[in-house]
Parts: C-alpha cells; structure tokens; sequence
C-alpha cells in the first residue's frame, strides 16, 4: 500500500529548508509539510524552557495533521527540547533529531580525532553534542563554539557576499578551530556558507553537511514508497513575512507556496 501520510518537518523559520531540501532530493515520492515558527524566531536566543514549548506545540500541530515521522529540522530545538518532542509526538512516531544522526557518522576509525562545532548560543549552550560525542565517542574531542551573528547575517541575505567570511573571521581568530579534521555546522542556517567556513579552516578539514546524514537517517527510518506519486508539499510559517517570501527558494532551491498558520 501506498504511505501518502507527509513527513512533518520544522524549524524555527527558514532554515529548516535545507534539511527539507536534502529530504526531497533523497526521497522524492515523499509529501512534506514543513513548519516554519517565523512568530517565534530566532529560537537561538530563546531560553530552553520557551524552545520546549514552542516545539511540543509545532510536534502536536504535525500529530495532528497526519504526519508519519517528525524531523526536527533546527539545532536549537534538537538540543533543548528533543525529550519533550518525542513526548508530545507519542509512542509510535519516529522522530528524527539533528544532533545524533550527525554525531553516529563520525567515527576514530576513520581518523576523526578532533571535531570543531559551531552553532546558535542555545545549541552551544545545551551541551547536548558533547554529551552525544561522549556517549557514542568518547575518544573524539569536541571543540565548540557560538556563534550567533552568522544566522542573523545569512537570515538578511547575506550570504553570497563578503559578510559570512567576516563575521566567521571573527569567531575563529582566537585558532580553537586550528587542530581539528573535521567542523559540523550546527545551525540550519550554514550550509549557505559552507564555502567561507571551509576557507578560513586548516586545509583538508572536512566539513560535514548535517542535511545530507538526516535525509539517510530518515530514509533508513522510513519504509519508502515501492511505487511513486506525485508528492504534496506544504510549507507553513507562524508569520508570513516578505523577508521569509523573497529567501526560501535559496534555501529550499525552488519556489514554495507558503501558507500561514496560527495556533488557537
Ligand atoms: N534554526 C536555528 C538552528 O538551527 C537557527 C535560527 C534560530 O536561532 O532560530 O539552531
């Protein structure tokens, strides 16, 4: 039979889009319906309590409107509120963090002793990828690193300019970064200057596109479509702002309806 149930994905405004992207290339019989929090943003700055809620309102919001998996597409919110989501989406639902998937992919055996992470102050802040690197690698170190500007910077369409070199030039003067072989980009909004980091990195670091490993681990979550359709997407937003309109394509690489939604 076919699943036609969509995929529930969120984030706390655009971001997100890049995870959506990669789920879309990867698995292209699949509906999406993408939640994007833009009355909420930036959850970055918010405090853990404030994210949890916000989430488990999004996660019952994607329950409810049919969702087979949810994909906690937004950093922040995978590291401070992943017990409550899991919790408002019930026993059944697969959910799918940011933080783990990423932290199973790298491994001593290929090398990786030293992993730099940068991210969004509540991501940083959590802890949470230490404590998965602990747990899952305990020999690897992490070497981490807020850094706040870049999601603002990229969020005002700063991002094919010289602006994201700068403000990362910044962040990385103090050379935390200059022993490690591999950088996870912690945040939604970074693979748009995937390029500047790579550039102010020692050569040969390897930069790890979190995107890509959460489409497989979705994949390897979700029994596929045997036959194909033609998928539904759907792309909601809290607050439907001109800014959100002119940008996504550049993070979901085509143009989307957007819809918005408000909660009772
Ligand atoms: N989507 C958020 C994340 O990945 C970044 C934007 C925000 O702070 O809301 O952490």
């Amino acid at each position: 039979m076919i699943e036609r149930r969509p995929i529930g994905i969120f984030d706390s405004g655009i971001g997100g889009l890049t995870v959506a992207r990669a789920i879309n290339d990867l698995l292209p019989n699949e509906s999406l319906l993408y939640f994007g929090d833009t009355a909420h943003l930036p959850y970055g700055e918010k405090s853990p309590e404030l994210i949890r809620r916000y989430s488990s309102r999004i996660t019952q919001h994607l329950v409810e409107s049919g969702c087979k998996a949810i994909v906690v597409a937004c950093n922040s919110a995978s590291s401070n509120a992943i017990e409550s989501i899991v919790k408002a989406a019930g026993p059944n639902m697969p959910v799918i963090d940011m933080v783990t998937p990423v932290i199973r992919s790298i491994s001593a055996e290929d090398g990786c002793q030293s992993v730099g992470l940068i991210g969004t102050r509540a991501t940083i802040a959590s802890g949470l990828y230490g404590e998965t690197m602990n747990q899952l690698n305990s020999n690897i170190t992490l070497v981490s690193r807020a850094t706040p500007l870049l999601a603002s910077a990229i969020e005002e369409g700063f991002f094919n300019d010289s602006i994201p070199g700068a403000v990362l030039e910044a962040y990385f003067a103090d050379d935390s970064f200059k022993n490690i072989d591999s950088m996870i980009l912690g945040c939604t909004h970074y693979p748009l200057v995937r390029e500047n980091v790579q550039a102010l990195l020692p050569k040969g670091v390897n930069v790890i596109d979190s995107t890509k490993i959460i489409a497989q681990e979705l994949k390897r979550v979700l029994t596929e479509n045997a036959y194909p359709y033609t998928p539904e997407h759907k792309f909601q937003v809290s607050d439907l702002t001109e800014n959100f309109r002119c940008s996504a394509h550049y993070f979901f690489g085509s143009d989307i309806n957007l819809e918005e939604v408000s909660f009772s």
